[in-house]
C-alpha cells in the first residue's frame, strides 16, 4: 500500500510517499526557514502564503521523485492538528481536494503522534511498549505507546516547549533562527559549567517547564554584561563576545537536556518499556542523543536528522498504520484542529 503524506502545520511544506509504512519512496520538504529568519521566528501569515505557493509543486515533485503517477497511490494522509491555523488549512484543503478528484481514501493525522512514526521507517520497527520523548518547537511530551493508536500521555511541558526555549535563548544571546541548531553548534566551543542555571521542580513526575530556565538565562546575561533588567534585550547580543555566547549556549543546553533525560529515565524505570524513542525537531540534538544513551541501559532509537524535523514521511507512515485500524474520513467534512492535544485525536 502506497500512502502520499502531506504536511503544512508550521513552516515546512512537505509531501512524501511511503510504501507499507516502512519504505520511503520520496520525501520532499520545502523549508521556509530563510523567509522567517529575517523576523527571528515564524510569521503565521507569511507561512500560509508560502504554503499556497508551493503545495502543488511539492506534491507533484513527490510523485516525480518516486517515479509514480496518481494510479499508484492508494491513500492520502494529511496533518490536520495541531499547528498554525492558516498553515494547516492549506495542506488539508489540498489533501481534501485531491482525495475527492483522484478518488483516494483520506486519513487525518495528528502531527505530534506522527513524529514518533519517523522511527517506523526502515526494516525493523520499534517494539511496543514504546516510551517516546517527543520534543519539538511546539511540544515536549513523554508518551507511553502500548500499541498503534493506544497510548498514554505521561507528562508534558507546563509552559514553553523545549524547542521554543532553544529558539528564545538563541534570540537573547544573538544566535540565528532556528535556535536549536545554532545553540548546539555554539555549545561545542562553550563550557557547560560556566553559568549556574536552575532546573525546574514540578509536582508532576514526568512534566517539564522551560520558561523559568529561559528567564534565568536572560537574568544571567544581564548580570554578565552589567545592565539592569530594564535594558532592552535586543541590545544584549552586542555586549556579549563569542566566548560568552558559547558558554551561555553550552550552559543552557546542558540544563535543558538534563531536564529531559532525568524525566525520561524516571519514566523508563517506572514503566519498563521495550523501546525508548526520541522524536521531533529537538531529537536532532546530538548531545541529547549522547547523554540519553549514556544514562539508559537500552539502545535509544532516533530517526535521521531530516526525519526528526518536520516532514511528510512521518505523516504517510502513520497514515498507513491508521488505515489498518480505522475507516478513512469524509474529505468533505475534515476540519483543522489547531490546538488539539494528542490524547484527544
Ligand atoms: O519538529 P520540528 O521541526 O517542528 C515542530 O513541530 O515544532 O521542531 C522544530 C524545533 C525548533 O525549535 C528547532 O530549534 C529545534 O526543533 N531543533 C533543535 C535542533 N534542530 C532543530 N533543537 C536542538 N538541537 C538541534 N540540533
Ligand atoms: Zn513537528
Amino acid at each position: 500500500m502506497r500512502v502520499l503524506g502531506i504536511e503544512s502545520s508550521c513552516d515546512e511544506t512537505a509531501a512524501a510517499i511511503v510504501q507499507d509504512g516502512r519504505l520511503l519512496l520520496s520525501n520532499v520538504v520545502n523549508s521556509q526557514i530563510d523567509i522567517h529568519a529575517v523576523y527571528g521566528g515564524v510569521v503565521p501569515e507569511v507561512a500560509a502564503r508560502s504554503h499556497i505557493e508551493v503545495v502543488n509543486p511539492v506534491i507533484n515533485q513527490a510523485l516525480t521523485e518516486a517515479n509514480l503517477t496518481w494510479d499508484d497511490i492508494d491513500a492520502i494522509a494529511v496533518t490536520y492538528a495541531p499547528g498554525l491555523i492558516g498553515s494547516l488549512l492549506i495542506g488539508t484543503l489540498a489533501a481534501r481536494t485531491l482525495a475527492i478528484t483522484k478518488n483516494k481514501p483520506l486519513y487525518p493525522i495528528h502531527h505530534v503522534e506522527a513524529h514518533v512514526y519517523a522511527n517506523f521507517l526502515g526494516t525493523t520497527p520499534p517494539q511496543f511498549p514504546i516510551l517516546a520523548l517527543i520534543v519539538s518547537g511546539g511540544h515536549s511530551q513523554l508518551v507511553l505507546f502500548k500499541d498503534h493508536g493506544d497510548y498514554k500521555l505521561l507528562g508534558q511541558t507546563q509552559d514553553d516547549a523545549i524547542g521554543e526555549a532553544f529558539d528564545k535563548v538563541a534570540k537573547i544571546i544573538g544566535l540565528p533562527y532556528p535556535g536549536g541548531p545554532s545553540i548546539a553548534k555554539a555549545a561545542v566551543n562553550g563550557n557547560p559549567l560556566a553559568y549556574k542555571l536552575p532546573k525546574a521542580k514540578l509536582s508532576g513526575a514526568y512534566d517539564f517547564s522551560f520558561s523559568g530556565l529561559k528567564t534565568a538565562v536572560l537574568r544571567a546575561v544581564q548580570h554578565e554584561v552589567n545592565v539592569d533588567i530594564d535594558f532592552p534585550s535586543s541590545g544584549l547580543p552586542g555586549l556579549l563576545d563569542a566566548t560568552q555566547k558559547a558558554n551561555f549556549a553550552a550552559s543552557f543546553q546542558r540544563i535543558a537536556i538534563e531536564t529531559l533525560v532525568d524525566k525520561t529515565e524516571k519514566a523508563f524505570v517506572d514503566f519498563s518499556p521495550k523501546t525508548v524513542v526520541i522524536a521531533g525537531g529537538v531529537a536532532a540534538n546530538q548531545e541529547l542523543r549522547r547523554i540519553l544513551s549514556e544514562r539508559l541501559p537500552i539502545q535509544i532509537e532516533y530517526a535521521p536528522i531530516n526525519l526528526c524535523t518536520d516532514n511528510a514521511a512521518m505523516i504517510a507512515t502513520l497514515g498507513y498504520y491508521q488505515s489498518l485500524k480505522q475507516s478513512p474520513i469524509d474529505p468533505y467534512i475534515l476540519e483543522v484542529q489547531p490546538s488539539l492535544s494528542m490524547t484527544k485525536a
